[in-house]
């Protein structure tokens, strides 16, 4: 006789299966997001496919790697910075999760999107869980998008939505979103690890057995993971995060994963009153809010994708009334930071102990790259030592931890789209020079302490 399955516990944070409840996850230290579902739910193996576990299974086809097929063309949608960020256009029978927080704009730019698709001739479906149908067309109308062949449905039952889309056969589906979808037969909560897992599994199933492409919107939490699991990440193509500072109208669509196009590419957009409008010169976007330089103040020449981006980076140093001073970082790694600070005191002799530290990229870019190291160092040292760089100055380079300087990919494309911007000197590591000496006038620095005495005059 089998036995009745034994009950499981899933974190809604992370999505680690324990086998009893307890009131913090192990594997992501979440409080209090311990469920229990039943056993092989969150596997999205039904009970009879688990029985079904002792019938044999059959041979299946295996081929070799040479191929005389052809991929199937891309679909541009004719935004060119969606186009890019995707790789070039959406691959049919592929799934794509858009992530952002609540209110970053998902909805706007995909109903955009889906116009834009629509018009060019892709049959397409939107799908929303979250507004009724009145609501995402006085949306379209309001975007100027009232004439185009999208089609809609509000629904959230994913046994309905899915005989409609056996029945439509859409060429692209977005599903808006992952966390409102309910299948019947999990018992559990719309949202829950369990219903999320089940209700991609079948979509992206149904993405490539019909050749479709499925776009799902996931919302993120606080701590920036799509809300209930991470799993979802594995199951799709390809990963796309929306983001930006609240107060900004700036919007990043940055690519994290993906399996038919590069992974850091990213697509700038500017949210205006009639929607999302794209942004061909982010550079410009991002400096235009630059007034006179002051101490502390950087732009930094850095490449986001295939794309040279310009930012300014802004250090603020002060005296401390606490005990452990305080490092904070909006728009870069904090870890880099506390890096770049004890080789300044440890390779060059400038403490910052005492001293509160803030860092800030301007305009709401998160910037990832090593390359940006230097500009930090420069915009620390300028602000502790009261000194202004050049206006027309860009800087670049990855510190090691020795102190020394070391050479980053791209030069030429940096130096060209600080030429493009007026900029006129660069301070950068030594084997700039070979690149871009034509281009710009480089200032090239060995490592942090020639820095810190012929730049800065301190050390
Ligand atoms: P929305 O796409 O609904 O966000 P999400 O789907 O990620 O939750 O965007 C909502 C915000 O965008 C809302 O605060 C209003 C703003 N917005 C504009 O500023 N202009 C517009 O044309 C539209 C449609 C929205
Ligand atoms: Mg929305």
């Amino acid at each position: 006789m089998a036995r009745a399955p034994s009950p499981q516990f899933a974190c809604t944070a992370c999505g680690a299966i324990h086998s009893k409840w307890s009131g913090r996850c192990d594997a992501c230290g979440a409080w209090n997001t311990i469920v229990e579902e039943a056993a092989g739910v969150s596997a999205g193996l039904s009970p009879a496919s688990r029985l079904a576990g002792a019938a044999k299974g059959r041979p299946v086809a295996i081929t070799d790697l040479s191929t005389t097929e052809t991929p199937p063309p891309r679909a541009a949608s004719g935004m060119a910075e969606l186009d890019r960020v995707l790789g070039g256009g959406l691959v049919p029978a592929s799934a794509i999760l858009l992530g952002g927080d609540p209110g970053i704009g998902k909805s706007t730019l995909l109903l955009q999107a889906a116009a834009a698709f629509a018009r060019r001739g892709l049959s397409t479906l939107y799908i929303s869980g979250e507004e009724a149908a009145a609501q995402v067309r006085m949306r379209a109308q309001r975007l100027g998008l009232g004439d185009a062949p999208v089609r809609l449905a509000a629904e959230t039952n994913l046994r309905d939505i899915l005989a409609t889309l056996e029945a439509e056969r859409p060429g692209l589906v977005i599903i808006d979103s992952i966390q409102t979808m309910w299948a019947d037969t999990v018992e559990a909560a719309p949202g829950s690890v369990a219903q999320v897992r089940a209700g991609a599994q079948d979509l992206v199933s149904f993405a490539k057995r019909r050749g479709a492409a499925v776009v799902l919107v996931g919302h993120v939490t606080k701590e920036g993971q799509i809300a209930g699991p991470r799993v979802v990440e594995h199951m799709v193509d390809t990963v796309l995060y929306f983001e930006g500072e609240r107060g900004h109208e700036f919007r990043i669509l940055r690519a994290v994963k993906n399996r038919f196009g590069p992974s850091d590419e990213i697509g700038v957009f500017e949210m205006t009153g009639a929607g999302l409008a794209e942004v061909q010169n982010p550079s410009a976007l991002f400096l235009s809010g630059r007034g006179t330089p002051s101490p502390g103040s950087v732009v930094f020449a850095g490449i986001e994708g295939t794309r040279p981006v310009l930012t300014e980076i802004q250090a603020l140093v002060a005296p401390s009334t606490l005990g452990t001073p305080r490092r904070t970082v909006v728009g870069l790694d904090g870890g880099r930071l506390s890096t770049i600070l004890a080789v300044l005191e440890a390779r060059c002799g400038i403490p910052f102990a005492g001293l509160d530290v803030f860092l800030n990229v301007a305009g709401g870019l998160r910037v990832t790259e090593p390359a940006a190291d230097l500009a930090v160092a420069c915009a620390l040292l300028s602000a502790r030592e009261d000194v202004t760089l050049d206006a027309d100055c860009v800087v670049f380079g990855e510190i090691s931890l020795s102190g020394a300087l070391r050479p980053v990919g791209q030069t030429e494309n940096r130096l060209k789209e600080a030429r493009k911007l007026g900029f006129s000197q660069a301070i950068a590591p030594d084997a700039a020079k070979a690149v871009g000496q034509d281009t710009i006038r480089i200032r090239t620095v060995p490592d942090l302490a020639t820095l810190v005495g012929e730049v800065f005059g301190a050390g």
